[in-house]
């Protein structure tokens, strides 16, 4: 199934320049992809057995080109398992990446702060995380030809581009949180009582994707770096309603901060 994916894109690539990065961008951060040069766009109608975007209004295409020099591979639009997709939907790009070639995977998302040491507009690297979605996308048989039964994920998040993300951080001069996130199924926000259970357990920030794609690009020996925007505070921390208008504003706001980070990441690999 995502061996043909991967030969159709493979096939509107230019030869010899093999993406070794791949790009998911969450929330707000889609528009990192008009930044890559020379770009080649693919639609995922296009791409044979490829899952289609549901949420209208929502891009739904693979962006390659050049950011920084580099050859690289973004996702502008992601699939989440909220929208009722299988995980098997969900994690499906990430193995058709790996069946490109691709060697690092650049992961980001909106999340809520559960830390009271950060505020809304945060960007915070994601060094572990807790998978509380209650399901995980190898459930079933394992793909021998991609990696083991029994994964490994003490270095889920590779400390080596961790450390490199921390470097361009501090030449940039942004602030760089660090903290682990917890995936949450959504697509309900979360109970304040969920908050504080979620705090007492150590996570420091809360979303409803990443951790999927995470463990599949692990399994696949696929590097991470992960790294969240702190959109809003969890629920129950400021006393207000979220909404996923807040949740957009914040990521609108915080992306310039974002992508500078991101670009000088990709410029050290
Ligand atoms: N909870 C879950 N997912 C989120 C949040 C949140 O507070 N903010 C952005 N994504």
């Amino acid at each position: 199934m995502y061996l043909k994916a991967a030969e159709y894109i493979k096939s509107r690539l230019p030869a010899g320049r093999i993406p070794k990065i791949c790009l998911i961008l969450g929330s707000g951060l889609g528009v990192l992809a008009n930044n890559i040069e020379e770009a080649v766009q693919i639609e995922y109608s296009d791409i044979p057995n490829f899952p289609q975007t549901t949420v209208e209004g929502h891009a739904g295409r693979l962006v390659y080109g050049n950011l920084k020099e580099k050859p690289v591979i973004a996702m502008q639009g992601r699939f989440h398992y909220y929208e009722g997709k299988k995980l098997e939907e969900v994690v499906f790009p990430v193995r058709v990446m790996k069946a490109i070639g691709v060697e690092i995977l650049i992961i980001t998302n909106a999340a809520g702060g559960i830390n009271m040491q950060f505020k809304p507009g945060d960007i915070m690297l994601i060094t572990d995380h807790i998978n509380f979605s209650g399901v995980n996308p190898l459930r079933g048989n394992n793909l021998d030809e991609l990696g083991p039964r029994f994964p490994d994920m003490t270095y889920a998040y590779d400390p080596e581009l961790m450390d490199k993300a921390m470097q361009a951080a501090e030449k940039l001069e942004i602030s760089l949180k660090r903290g682990v996130y917890a995936m949450m199924q959504g697509p309900s926000f979360e109970t304040p009582a969920e908050i504080r259970m979620l705090r007492i357990i150590g996570a420091d920030a809360v979303g409803m994707s990443t951790v999927p794609e995470v463990i599949t690009a692990v399994h696949a020996k696929i590097r991470v770096l992960g790294i969240s925007c702190i959109t809003n505070m969890a629920a129950g921390i400021l006393k207000q309603p979220l909404t996923h208008q807040e949740v957009m504003d914040t990521a609108n706001q915080a992306r310039g901060k974002f992508i500078r980070l991101l670009e000088a990441v990709i410029a050290a690999l």
